[in-house]
């Protein structure tokens, strides 16, 4: 049988290479690397580089890239709209002090696609934009508070570092009042007390508490589809309501649409059937490159003009990364949605047929847009519809065990256990992720 020691010697020596440059980057970066979330059981995976749906690794092997740096790569790595773009621009200048046209055309391409964007505002990441949403959202309604929702992740900084990444020897409180922790040694408690937790698909115990705390909150901060703190699909009666009683109650609903712009040509928002207040988006905006957006209707967006909430940063906007994301955002037409969704649902359907005939706890599951996610179940059968799902339902050895198994057979997830697609994937590429799935499986059961 596959175990945990099994499939992590094999990692190790397959990526031995890289091993030894997580050892020697520790020498001069804290862990060795300058994200925590390159982390891949024992060590990171380097790669050289990538081309199309795979990625090169300097240990000499090719992986189907299922990480997509997170969700960004949504056209495959080397995409020659996008390079070319970049090599053109690149040697009348890379950086100015003044703003370049192609602000406004980024901006007009997301405003003609998410009905509830009427202006746009850049930085250079998602959790940046996050930041300019919390400040936006305190100084129009003049309120202090924020709510989040527990497993929700919206980048690290502290105001929203607080209940994303539940962990042990912490007291969360209970599943319907569940209570604010800071994430990280070095958030103060004056930030975890701006903040309310609340808990994933939860129709009464949400209402009550946005009921009970509404006249002190500036917004509620929301993933449709969550990812990073946890992959949970919000039911769309919930998000029904989160949109009803904060108009009710004059509290902004930010949805993070960071990950779930790659779910549909006008946003998952759309799909939901609401309009958000305000949208913080970043990854595929950029097309690979460093860009962060916040957008909203033009009332709350006017506070960003008239001197109200002043926002300015070195890189804001950058020339390259707008340049990227017009190239990106340009070639995702309403069809390259429709094939990624085609080949995520075709994942969802093939694997949950199989693994339900064989009553195997290991589950794909998601929305079928957006990213995907797997997990090893405690028992077969079980789902994820909150945070401690997560804690409660999944199997973390076993799901660890299947991601270091997944680079060892030559695919790249992320270690936690999201996936997420690219449009240079072909029907063969699909069919060698979901018998690979297969295959890893049955050796994890027998
Ligand atoms: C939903 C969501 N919001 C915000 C962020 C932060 O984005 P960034 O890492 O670009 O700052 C992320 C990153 O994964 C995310 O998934």
């Amino acid at each position: 049988m596959l175990t945990l020691d099994t499939a992590t010697r094999r990692f190790s020596e397959k990526f031995a290479a890289s091993a030894q440059l997580s050892k020697e980057g520790r020498d001069v970066i804290p862990g060795g690397y300058s994200r925590t979330s390159f982390n891949f059981g024992p060590h990171a995976v380097f790669v050289e580089g990538g081309e199309g749906s795979y990625i090169d690794t300097v240990d000499g092997h090719r992986l189907l890239d299922l990480n997509n740096n997170f969700t960004v790569n949504i056209l495959g790595h080397g995409n020659a709209a996008i390079s070319d773009a970049l090599i053109s621009a690149i040697p009348s200048g890379t950086s100015f002090g003044n703003p370049v046209e192609e602000e406004a055309a980024l901006a007009r391409i997301i405003i003609d696609r998410v009905a509830s964007i009427d202006m746009v505002q850049f930085s250079c990441s998602a959790s940046e934009s996050v930041l300019s949403a919390i400040r936006v959202a305190r100084a129009f309604t003049g309120r202090s508070l924020i709510a989040k929702f527990e497993g929700g992740y919206h980048g690290f900084t502290d105001p929203v570092s607080v209940s994303a990444h539940p962990h042990g020897g912490h007291e969360y409180g209970t599943d319907s009042d569940p209570l604010p922790v800071a994430d990280s040694e070095g958030i103060t408690a004056a930030v975890v007390d701006q903040v309310v937790i609340l808990t994933q698909n939860d129709l009464v115990g949400t209402e009550r508490i946005l009921r009970e705390r509404g006249a002190d909150l500036a917004c509620v901060i929301v993933e449709l589809e969550s990812g990073a703190g946890g992959h949970v699909v919000l039911h769309a009666e919930f998000v029904r309501m989160l949109r009803r009683v904060t108009a009710e109650l004059g509290i902004l609903l930010v949805v993070d649409e960071t990950m779930t712009l790659r779910a549909a040509f006008h946003g998952m928002q759309t799909q939901y059937g609401i309009e958000a207040d305000l949208t913080v988006m970043g990854k595929i905006i950029g097309g690979g490159l460093p860009l962060g957006a916040i957008g909203g209707r033009a009332e709350i967006m006017q506070v960003l003009a008239d001197g109200r909430v002043p926002i300015s940063g070195t890189h804001h906007g950058h020339r390259l990364a707008l340049i990227a994301g017009i190239a990106c955002m340009t070639a995702l037409d309403e069809a390259a949605y429709d094939r990624l969704n085609a080949m995520a649902g075709r994942i969802l359907e093939e694997v949950g047929e199989w693994t339900a005939a064989r009553n195997s706890p290991f589950t794909i599951f998601g929305s079928g847009y957006s990213s995907l996610a797997y997990a090893y179940c405690v028992e077969p059968g079980m789902t994820v519809e909150t945070q401690r799902d997560h804690w409660r339902n999944v199997d973390a050895d076993k799901t660890q065990t299947f991601s270091l198994e997944m680079a060892n057979r030559g695919f790249f997830p992320v270690a936690r256990g999201e996936f997420s697609l690219s449009l240079t994937m072909t029907d063969e590429d699909i069919t060698s992720f979901i018998e690979a799935v297969k295959g890893i499986v049955t050796d994890m059961e027998s």
